[in-house]
C-alpha cells in the first residue's frame, strides 16, 4: 500500500481536545514562516544524507498513490491510538506529504516501517505523555524534510519529550530543511546506555540544513550509531551534539551561536566521538574525542555550504515551507 497526504493550499489543524495547551504567539511565527513557499512535487525522492542508502527511500514512488486533502481522510489513513498517531505499523511504504498539516499536541510515530518519507508538517507541543513529536523506531529508510517542530520552555525540561528521537537500532534516516526550535531536548538518537545490544551498528542519521534555535540540548543527543551534521545553524542552545556510548559523528560546515557546549561527550559513561571541520562555534569548542571518521568517511555525496553561508542559507527556508 502506497499512500500520499497531499493539502494544496488547505490548512489542516489536528488537535487533541484532552492534550492542547492554549496556543501562543509562536503561531504567528509558524503562520509567518508557511508562507514562504517552496516548490515540491510528491514525486521527490531522498537525495541526501543516509536515506539514499540501503536501495534509498522512496516512500512508495512509482506506485499507487492515495491523495489525502481532508482531516477526515488523513485521520483515516492513521491509526490514532490514544494521543499516539501510528503512520503504517504494517505498511511497508508509506509517503506523507502535505501542505503544510499542523499537529498539536499528538506523537507521529513510524514504527517497524520501511521507505517513509515526512514533508511538510509542523508539530507542536506534544506533552511527555503523548510521546514525541516524531518518533522513529525500528524502522529503515525514512526521510523527514521541511518539517516545523516546536513546544515552548516555560513548564520545564520533562513537559514534552523529544521533537524527533530515532531509536531501536532505526537504520538510514536523513532529516533536513526543519525547524525545530523552542524545547528541551531536541533529538535524541538512541535512547539509553543499556540498549546498545540492539543499537550497535544500527542509528545511521544525516541531519543537514536544520535550524535548531533556543533549545536545551540534544541537536542531537547520539548513542552507538554514526551521524552526519552539516549546513545547520543552532542558536541559543545550553548543549548541542553530545555524542556517547561509542558514537561517531561528522561535524561540517555548522555555526553554532550561543551555545555554551557545541560538541561534547555529555553524560555516559561510555563516551562517543565527533570530527568537526569548519563549523564556527562560537568561540566554544570541541571537546569529544576525535574517533575514526574524517572528511571522506560519508558513503554518499554531498554539497557543504561552508559555515560563513550557513544562516543565509537555512533561516528562512528551513521549516514546513513546502508548496506541492
Ligand atoms: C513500536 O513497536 C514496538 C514493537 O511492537 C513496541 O514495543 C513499541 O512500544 C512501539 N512504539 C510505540 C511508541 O508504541
Ligand atoms: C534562549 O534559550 C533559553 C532557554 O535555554 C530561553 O529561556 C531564552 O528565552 C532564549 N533566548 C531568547 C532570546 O529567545
Ligand atoms: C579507530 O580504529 C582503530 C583501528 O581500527 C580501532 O582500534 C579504534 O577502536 C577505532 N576507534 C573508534 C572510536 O572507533
Amino acid at each position: 500500500m502506497k499512500l500520499s497526504l497531499l493539502s494544496s493550499g488547505l490548512a489542516i489543524f489536528l488537535q487533541l481536545a484532552s492534550a492542547a495547551p492554549t496556543p501562543t504567539s509562536d503561531e504567528n511565527v509558524v503562520q509567518e514562516r508557511a508562507n514562504i513557499a517552496k516548490r515540491a512535487t510528491i514525486t521527490d525522492i531522498a537525495t541526501t544524507g543516509y536515506a539514499t542508502q540501503n536501495g534509498g527511500t522512496t516512500g512508495g514512488n512509482g506506485g499507487t498513490v492515495t491523495t489525502v486533502s481532508t482531516l477526515a481522510q488523513f485521520t483515516t489513513a492513521m491509526t490514532l491510538q490514544g494521543s499516539l498517531l501510528f503512520l503504517g505499523l504494517s505498511l511497508v511504504q508509506f509517503r506523507c506529504e502535505l501542505g503544510p498539516i499542523t499537529l498539536v499536541g499528538i506523537g507521529l510515530y513510524i514504527n517497524k516501517s520501511a521507505n517513509v518519507i515526512v514533508r511538510n508538517i509542523i508539530s507542536q507541543k506534544v506533552l511527555a505523555a503523548n510521546g514525541d513529536g516524531i518518533g522513529i523506531q525500528i524502522s529503515t529508510n525514512v526521510w523527514v524534510d521541511h518539517c516545523e517542530l516546536l513546544s515552548d520552555l516555560d513548564n520545564g525540561k520533562d513537559y514534552y519529550d523529544g521533537l524527533i528521537d530515532i531509536t531501536h537500532a532505526s537504520e538510514w534516516v536523513t532529516v533536513s530543511n526543519s525547524y525545530l526550535h523552542d524545547h528541551y531536548k531536541a533529538s535524541l538518537i538512541g535512547h539509553s546506555d543499556n540498549n546498545g545490544a540492539q543499537d550497535t551498528g544500527h542509528l545511521h542519521v544525516t541531519q543537514h540544513n536544520n535550524y535548531w534555535e533556543n533549545i536545551g540540548s540534544r541537536t542531537p543527543s547520539i548513542r552507538f550509531g554514526t551521524g552526519h551534521v552539516f549546513n545547520s545553524y543552532f542558536k541559543n542552545m545550553s548543549t548541542g551534539i553530545d555524542t556517547r556510548d561509542g558514537a561517531e559523528v561528522l561535524v561540517q560546515s555548522n555555526v553554532f551561536t550561543d551555545v555554551d557546549e557545541p560538541i561534547a561527550a555529555l553524560y555516559s559513561d561510555d563516551t562517543g566521538y565527533a570530527v568537526a571541520i569548519d563549523n564556527d562555534l562560537g568561540g566554544e569548542s570541541n571537546t569529544a574525542p576525535a574517533g575514526n571518521l574524517t572528511a571522506s568517511s560519508m558513503p554518499y555525496s554531498y554539497s557543504l555550504l561552508g559555515s560563513g553561508s550557513v544562516v543565509a542559507a537555512v533561516v528562512g527556508t528551513a521549516g514546513a515551507t513546502l508548496s506541492f
